[in-house]
């Protein structure tokens, strides 16, 4: 295929849903092969935007508001922001983190279906749908089960059965049920739009399955081809729904616009948002390219219908690419949500504090581009001690501390080794090979970023530490330092000049510990970084003479007792598998009033516990050593199915100080500690925002 030229490039992440917090599998699917790539790209100088935003609009949405007894707005605003944090706290580096939900993408959505419409370009249609007429919403397929009509399987879902893998519709399915009341469902008449995908069918063989043959991976043109392959039916963009993006349509009361057509116009809203006046040239110029970054789940929207939906428009640009990645399982399970069984992003901040770079970089080693993978906290732990730490992060010390100590920190000069003796010519042609590996390792890094192979180009970077590590191996300068400090000098110039491209070429994949490298080369780098990237050779950022920074650890080992808390986690019971029909989320109704009186009557405290462990017999009491500012009390918590003894040795809580002692199961608990329990059960410790003494009154 012909190499096309481009002015800019506009990366987008998938907007993730606003209705539960980020896990590792996120991170990996999309948006760290986008940051990684989008950090490479901003390196090289080029125009490039960086859009993501939450999701926010859906059943989805509307279930699980409804599940935590609050307003679908109260529910987005919560997850919007958490993940935004969570996002930002992890160094995502998107130009915008937008939302479903702001006027602008409203605006920008139905101006999108208003274009279109004008067009006749949508198909109207009444059908009968299922209705739940306990909850009073029109069901959709997932949210309708059933039984198989192939194989018998009970719990089929009215778009597919997960036992025999045929595809259904809900009507197909024997004794429907909806799975939000459990009751079954009714067929009730109503009016949709629809988008005629069928129209479209030539025009994607050609712009797709013959266009995109060579430049899109494998696993993405293969799920493409197959779909267009199967025939395309119109689909609807509509629904009888409160919450979303009105139709706009004086004929459309009561609808919205489904949930998967306006997400990816929130790419668009995004950009305007960001750019003002400016954002067409992103999405309209056709020397911009636009690459999205999704999971393998979201590979048919954004490769078929997206495109479709812009063709239909008529004045946007279609993808360039779409390096869609496969899941990621967490220690050799599917990482599910709704049993916790996940890694979330906020806990992992923050409970491996300035351990960022070390999720990056576990994660893009196992990236999973063209086959599921496993992550596992062994794998997690191995690939930080004996890779960051053993090859990257000591070359490094050990260049630093080298020149610390033969030089005063100063970097030597560069002397010409000719072949004056036996052990400078050897100095000299262990330097010629290793800087022929180098800019070998370079040349091929940039190729695996061009080619969205971040794993490769990533093993690519660490190449070039383990290159460094075997020059100085294998030149052995502690050795030389007794008769020739020239030829020492030669030597850690260059070992300088490696780690000052490590830092260079560190920053898409691993932005702490490249920071860090040009702290303690005490550099910018930022002209020799520009050289870098675009000639794709190495560059000299460290002119002798120059003085550096004192040496720091880039990488500290993951000890075995930080990985049992997250191993211990993960093995935790299952608080809530059932369906949500099973479960009554209401909050609980108010007790009867009370006066002041009776509330200044409990002394509430914040106290340290400083010792935790399982009460014998019992699975549901820890016995909490609690220092309370005023004494050291034994308190017995309800909380063992909830949090483990490690979890409560060093937290703060609330409790109530002056509760008469109670005896249970031969201990005398000296107080009550304070709990909120969620909508499923769980129960979260009161903790106060920041930490404060011991004994502190809470009032
Ligand atoms: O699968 C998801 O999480 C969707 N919220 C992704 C949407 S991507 C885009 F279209 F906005
Ligand atoms: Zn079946």
């Amino acid at each position: 295929m012909k190499e096309k030229k481009f002015k800019r490039t506009t990366v987008t992440a998938a907007l993730p849903y606003a209705n539960g917090p980020l896990h590792i599998g996120h991170i990996a699917g999309a948006y760290l092969p986008a940051d990684t790539y989008v950090r490479y790209l901003r390196l090289k100088g080029e125009d490039v935007v960086f859009v993501c935003g939450s999701d926010e609009h859906g059943v989805a949405i509307t279930l699980g508001a409804k599940k935590e007894g609050v307003s679908p707005k109260q529910f987005v605003d919560k997850y919007h922001a958490l993940m935004k944090q969570a996002f930002a706290d992890f160094g995502i580096s998107f130009d915008i983190y937008a939302r479903t939900s702001n006027a602008i993408h409203h605006q920008t959505s139905q101006d999108f279906f208003r274009t279109i419409d004008a067009k006749q370009g949508f198909i109207e249609e009444t059908s009968d749908q299922y209705f739940d007429e306990q909850e009073n919403i029109f069901l959709a397929d997932r949210y309708i089960v059933g039984t198989c009509p192939n194989c018998g399987n009970p719990n089929a879902y009215g778009d597919q059965c997960e036992k025999c893998g045929t595809s259904l519709s809900p009507r197909q399915l024997i004794n429907p049920r909806s799975t939000v009341s459990g009751q079954a469902p009714v067929l009730k008449a109503t009016k949709h739009w629809y988008f005629p995908l069928d129209r479209f069918e030539a025009w994607l063989k050609e712009w797709l399955v013959e266009g995109h043959k060579e430049d899109w991976k494998v696993n993405v043109y293969g799920q493409c081809k197959s779909w267009i392959d199967q025939g395309l039916q119109p689909r609807s963009i509509t629904r009888d729904l409160d919450w979303g993006i009105p139709v706009p349509r004086p004929d459309a009361e009561g609808k919205v616009l489904y949930v998967w057509f306006d997400a990816p116009i929130g790419y668009i809203s995004a950009t305007r948002e960001l750019k003002g006046a400016d954002w067409e040239k992103y999405w309209k110029d056709p020397e911009t390219r636009l690459i999205h970054f999704i999971g393998k789940d979201n590979i048919v929207f954004h490769c078929i219908i997206f495109p479709c939906m812009l063709k239909a428009e008529g004045s946007f640009i279609l993808p360039d690419n779409v390096p869609a990645n496969e899941f990621l399982n967490l220690e050799g399970e599917k990482i599910s949500t709704s049993r916790n069984h996940a890694v979330w992003l906020h806990e992992y901040l923050a409970e491996l504090p300035g351990r960022r770079d070390e999720l990056r970089y576990v994660l893009n080693s196992i990236s999973p581009e063209t086959k599921d993978a496993d992550f596992t906290w062994k794998d997690y732990q191995q690939k930080v001690n004996s890779e960051l730490v053993a090859i990257l992060g000591n070359f490094v010390n050990r260049v630093m501390v080298l020149t610390w100590k033969y030089f005063d920190g100063r970097v030597p000069s560069a002397a010409e080794l000719a072949n004056t003796s036996e052990k400078r010519a050897r100095v000299l042609s262990l330097y010629q090979q290793a800087h022929e590996d180098l800019e070998k390792s370079v040349t091929e890094m940039i190729a695996a970023l061009d080619g969205f192979r971040f794993r490769e180009a990533q093993f690519q970077l660490m190449n070039m530490a383990r290159i460094g590590n075997k020059f100085l191996a294998d030149t052995e300068p502690w050795k030389l330092a007794k008769d020739d400090m020239e030829a020492v000098g030669a030597i850690l110039n260059y070992a300088l000049t490696v780690v000052g491209n490590l830092a260079i070429a560190s920053e898409p994949f691993l932005p702490d510990g490249s920071a860090n490298m040009l702290t303690q080369l005490n550099i910018t780098a930022r002209h020799e970084s520009h050289r870098f990237w675009n000639t794709h050779t190495l560059v000299e950022p460290v002119p002798a003479g120059h003085r550096l920074n004192p040496a720091s650890l880039l990488y500290r080992n993951v000890e075995d007792a930080e990985m049992e808390g997250q191993v211990q986690k993960l093995k935790k019971p299952v608080i809530s598998t059932t369906p949500m029909a099973a479960e009554s989320h209401a909050p609980k109704p108010l007790k009867p009033e009370i006066v002041f009186d009776d509330f200044g009557k409990i002394d509430l405290r914040i106290g340290t516990v400083t010792a935790a462990e399982k009460m014998p017999k019992s699975d549901k009491l820890l016995k909490l050593t609690v220092n309370s500012g005023l004494d050291v009390r034994t308190i017995l918590s309800g909380i063992a199915k909830h949090y483990t003894p490690e979890e409560m040795v060093g937290k703060q809580v609330t409790f109530v100080a002056n509760l008469a002692p109670r005896k249970m199961m031969g201990i005398e608990s000296q107080g009550m500690i304070l709990m909120a329990e969620d909508s499923d059960g769980k129960l979260r410790l009161l903790q106060p925002h920041e930490a404060v003494m011991p004994g502190a009154s809470v009032s």
